[in-house]
């Protein structure tokens, strides 16, 4: 098949290329892949993975052969699913339960962009309990799963404020329906309820500092790839903990379909908005990896499989 394969000596470690079909076990479809969405987590293994490796998460296309077993969706039906590994193949095999039927009203190529980042956001607004009324803080708004946690949030009844590094990706946050955008957690003033926190650094000691009791972090992820150091004494002296909790969002969890599902339908009756700010062809594909690893990109990049 044709695939985007590892290759150690391109832009981005990234080109299309060909490798083994996949062969499907017993509880699995085979989909022919019509688009991928690029997740920050596929940089980094773009550059450590082997060459000829075929890394990816996120695919959604049509099922071409059922499930040995006969669970699932039937040949013929347009589905989005989650794998570790084999995303970037023309040809996927998915375990059933990784994967959703998509509604006719839902455009393939977003349902590509739901099962990391969507369903991240998703996992870490739900691990933080209610939202009616909070104030919640959403680190890397500009990205990917930023992107989701601002509109989630906002639907769950939260007052969100954005955190984007630049005018342009301030502007992005705003339109999302964030309540106020600022460029780092350190210009909040008032006490946080929640932080969906994408970013980790500086960003995460701001924020912690500023959760009142009760209140947790979420931690999603590390973008900046820095340390976070801690004052001495900050995690102290509150009889209501307040929380760093970690958020997973990988294989292995039981609920993906049911979480891909509510996702699709929130999409579908145009609640959710799929936040695509690059959209090309998979040939194009260092371009997609420069404007992630650049920080250019806004919310997801969509790759369509030729
Ligand atoms: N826990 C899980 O299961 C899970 C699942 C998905 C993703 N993640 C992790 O969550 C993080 C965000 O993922 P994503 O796909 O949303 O990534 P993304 O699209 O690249 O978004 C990250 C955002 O962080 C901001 N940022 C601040 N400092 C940065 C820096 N030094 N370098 C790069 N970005 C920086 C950027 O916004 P500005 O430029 O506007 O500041 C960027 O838009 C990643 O670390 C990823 O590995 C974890």
């Amino acid at each position: 098949m044709r695939a985007l394969i590892v290759d150690p000596g391109v832009a981005g470690g990234l080109r299309l290329g060909e490798a083994p079909d996949p062969v499907p076990g017993p509880g699995q479809l085979l989909v022919e892949v019509r688009h991928t969405s690029l997740n920050s987590a596929e940089l980094y293994f773009a550059q450590r993975g082997a060459p000829g490796d075929v890394i990816g998460f996120d695919s959604a296309g049509v099922v071409v052969r059922g499930a040995a077993d006969g669970s699932g969706p039937a040949v013929g039906s347009r589905v989005v699913g989650f794998g570790e590994g084999g995303g970037f193949g023309a040809l996927r095999a998915l375990d059933v339960a990784d994967v959703a039927v998509v509604p006719d009203e839902v455009d393939l190529g977003e349902a590509a962009t739901l099962p990391v980042a969507a369903g991240t956001a998703l996992r870490a607004l739900e691990q933080a309990g209610p939202l009616l009324g909070r104030r919640v803080l959403v680190t890397g708004a500009s990205g990917g799963v930023g992107g989701f946690a601002v509109q989630l949030a906002a639907l769950g009844g939260a007052y969100v404020i954005g955190v984007a590094g630049s005018e342009d990706g301030a502007r992005w946050v705003g339109e999302l329906g964030a309540s106020e955008v600022v460029a780092g957690a350190d210009e909040v003033k008032e006490p946080l309820d929640v932080v969906i926190d994408a970013v980790g650094g500086a960003q995460l000691v701001s924020a912690y500092g500023l959760l009142a009791p009760g209140g947790s972090l979420q931690s999603v992820g590390w973008a900046a790839g820095r340390d976070a150091v801690l004052p001495v004494g900050v995690t102290l002296g509150s009889s209501t903990p307040k929380a760093i909790v970690s958020v997973y969002n990988g294989g292995g969890l039981t609920d993906r379909q049911a979480q891909l599902r509510r996702l699709l339908a929130l999409v579908g009756d145009g609640r959710l908005r799929v936040p695509v700010g690059w959209r090309g062809p998979w040939d194009r594909i260092a371009e997609a990896v420069a404007a992630l690893s650049g920080r250019s990109l806004r919310g997801k990049a969509v790759l369509d499989v030729l």
